[in-house]
């Protein structure tokens, strides 16, 4: 048996990131459309609308609270001289559950390191929600055969300030650089060895509750790959950015992917 494993855990998450897109009145109608695609859906689903959005999300999901919605950035400081940001601790009391924490594009785009993910990822646990730390390597390191290395160092720079105990509201995601919207996924079988490689590091640093922490795989999930890919093993759900911006496709990740990652939880379990 797996212990430390909750129920709850057991469900896959799966999170849409909308990245720059979906005005709050295109969110509402995006909703609109969603919401009854997913009745009884058993997987545990976040939306990343941008922070503008964020309410309208909020609103619109009022009836729905099995729906989560977090942001796609903080930073580190709680208030201040910072033009531009938000913090962790004013998204919370937003309604945030989540924050997904160094995606790829705020580390090539705006020059974001491992430290900073590290300073972003205690400040989200430290205000109460829940971090999504995003790890993955370009395809220039994967190519010179460094995708492990690269991996492994953004997860021990970014979750250095984790304790055990802050373990549990954390979650990861691998997302390889060269799958994000390019259309080429990762197979699932190069998706499940890096998860692999990535669960034997939190079970080095977390010790058993290290099984516990959700990996998410990201990068051109689509309705036609999302199933296999969550049958892939160590992989607990899936982050989303083209495929979630349509609320049929979308939907049907939700759907399709649900009951074959139960089936392997239950597999697990035994
Ligand atoms: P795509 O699904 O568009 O490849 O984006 C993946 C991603 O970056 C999710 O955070």
């Amino acid at each position: 048996p797996i212990t430390g494993r909750t129920l709850s855990r057991i469900r896959p998450v799966i999170a849409g990131n909308w990245k720059l897109n979906h005005s709050p009145a295109a969110a509402t109608e995006f909703l609109q459309a969603f919401l009854p695609r997913v009745v009884d859906s058993p997987a545990e689903i976040v939306f990343f609308p941008p922070a503008i959005t964020f309410q309208a999300v909020r609103e619109a999901l009022a009836s729905r609270g099995a729906i989560d919605v977090g942001v796609q950035n903080v930073y580190w400081e709680d208030s201040g001289a910072f033009t531009g940001e938000i913090s962790a601790s004013m998204a919370a009391e937003a309604g945030a559950t989540h924050a997904l924490i160094g995606h790829s594009e705020r580390r090539q785009l705006f020059g974001e390191t491992n430290e900073h993910a590290r300073r972003k990822v205690e400040a989200v646990l430290a205000a109460g929600l829940q971090a999504i730390l995003c790890v993955g390597e370009t395809l220039e390191e994967r190519e010179s055969n460094r995708a492990e290395e690269v991996v492994l160092r953004q997860l021990e720079v970014g979750l250095a300030g984790v304790a055990a105990e802050g373990r549990q509201a954390l979650l990861l995601a691998y997302e390889p650089v060269w799958a994000i919207g390019t259309g080429r996924t990762a197979s699932p079988d190069d998706a499940a060895e890096m998860h692999r490689r990535i669960r034997e590091f939190l079970v080095q640093k977390f010790g058993k509750d290290g099984r516990s922490t959700p990996v998410l795989y990201g990068g051109s999930v689509k309705p036609d790959n999302a199933a296999q890919l969550l049958a892939a093993d160590e992989v607990g759900g899936l982050l989303v950015g083209g495929a979630s911006l349509d609320p049929e496709q979308f939907a049907r990740i939700c759907r399709a992917a649900c009951p074959s990652d139960l089936e392997k939880s239950a597999s697990r379990e035994k």
